[in-house]
């Protein structure tokens, strides 16, 4: 039995967590800037590592001492990238002093495996079973959208990826195009709640339709080509009330959900794997979990909702992994902001 303690400060949550074997969530202690950074529409760096820096130790010692405190600790994880320098920066200078002042194993953890591993922890609503292996995951979140094959633990093929942007980036910038507020994903999602399809303007004007990328031939994404659209549409004489922008945000929302799932679809049947993983913030989002799944002919893994966004849970599942073959950091690790998950 193993207690891995995990620091996640890549971006705007300062989270720490005890995961057991990698699967039983002990104890997972999240201090969140959202609020903070929603009065600037998007996450100011700056702002963020100083609130990690406020923040850390509290919600260190709250996670260990949940999980019966330091005795119970066998090895300490840590997130040294992708993400942002200066709140990297500060969660690895922690991991690091408690390595060396405990003698503690140190795990460097890539923020995007920590996603893919959100898929291994122990869920009682469903089977209970992780993802057998090959396993095709999408990652999805604010700064990254790819296709990863895993044929094993820490074994990553990179398969497909975004062109331009991020599907959360493509969510967070057609929220702020229309008026939604931040983080976009979850306002669009609102938004769009229960708009039929293909959704109607009003006054009976036709309907909205967004270009779908599908880059034929290869398994990657683009989703710059939708904001441009949306940006029109905002340009457009149309007059704007609710309903108009319910039915963009809900036409958005199936564009960028049937690029996913398209594409998700068909790498898997080509690989020829046994499970399909989503990861990653957008891996919260509801009609991407439903179509995900109805599409796809095999068995289909996503995280809890509060493990699809930012946690260090999901790195202490990964760390875990980690520890047990043997892939320990030296104290000179550091942080790496551009950090890629595979090639
Ligand atoms: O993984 P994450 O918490 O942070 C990064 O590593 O980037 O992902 C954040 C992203 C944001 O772009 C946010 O808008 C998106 O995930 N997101 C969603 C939903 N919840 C969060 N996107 C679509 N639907 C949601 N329900
Ligand atoms: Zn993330």
């Amino acid at each position: 039995m193993a207690n891995i303690l995990a620091v996640e400060t890549s971006c705007d949550e300062t989270s720490a967590a005890v995961v057991r074997d990698g699967r039983y969530v002990v104890s997972n202690v999240t201090s969140t800037q959202e609020a903070i950074h929603r009065r600037y529409g998007g996450i100011v760096p700056e702002v963020a590592s100083r609130e990690h820096l406020l923040t850390i130790v509290p919600v260190v010692e709250e996670a260990v001492e949940q999980a019966g405190g330091w005795p119970a600790i066998d090895a300490i994880a840590t997130v040294y990238g992708p993400g942002l320098a200066g709140s990297l920066l500060v969660g690895v200078n922690v991991c690091k002093g408690v390595a060396l002042a405990r003698d503690l194993p140190l795990l460097g953890i890539n923020h995007l495996e920590g996603h893919v591993y959100a898929n291994w922890i122990y869920d009682e609503a469903s089977s209970g079973e992780p993802p057998e292996f090959p396993v095709l995951a999408l990652i999805v979140s604010g700064g990254h959208s790819e296709l990863v094959l895993m044929r094993d633990h820490g074994n990553y093929q990179l398969i497909g990826q975004t062109r331009d942007d991020a599907a959360g980036e493509a969510f967070d910038k057609t929220a702020r195009l229309l008026g939604l507020g931040y983080p976009g994903g979850p306002a669009i999602q609102e938004a769009a709640e229960g708009y039929p399809h293909p959704s109607p303007l009003p006054a009976g004007e036709g309907t909205v339709r967004l270009p779908r990328a599908w880059l034929p031939g290869t398994h990657d994404f683009s989703f710059s080509g939708l904001k441009t659209a949306v940006l029109r549409l905002v340009n457009s004489e149309h007059p704007r009330d609710d309903g108009w922008t319910a039915g963009v945000a809900a036409e958005f929302q199936r564009a960028v959900v049937e690029v996913l799932v398209g594409k998700t679809a068909g790498a898997a049947e080509e690989l020829g794997v046994r499970s399909v993983a989503l990861a990653g913030g957008v891996a919260a989002n509801k009609l991407l979990r439903e179509e995900l799944e109805r599409a796809l002919q095999l068995p289909f893994h996503c995280p809890r909702l509060w493990l699809c966004t930012d946690n260090a849970a999901m790195s202490a599942a990964a760390g875990y992994f980690h520890l047990l073959r043997g892939d320990i950091s030296g104290l000179d690790l550091d942080v790496i902001p551009g950090l890629k998950l595979a090639a």
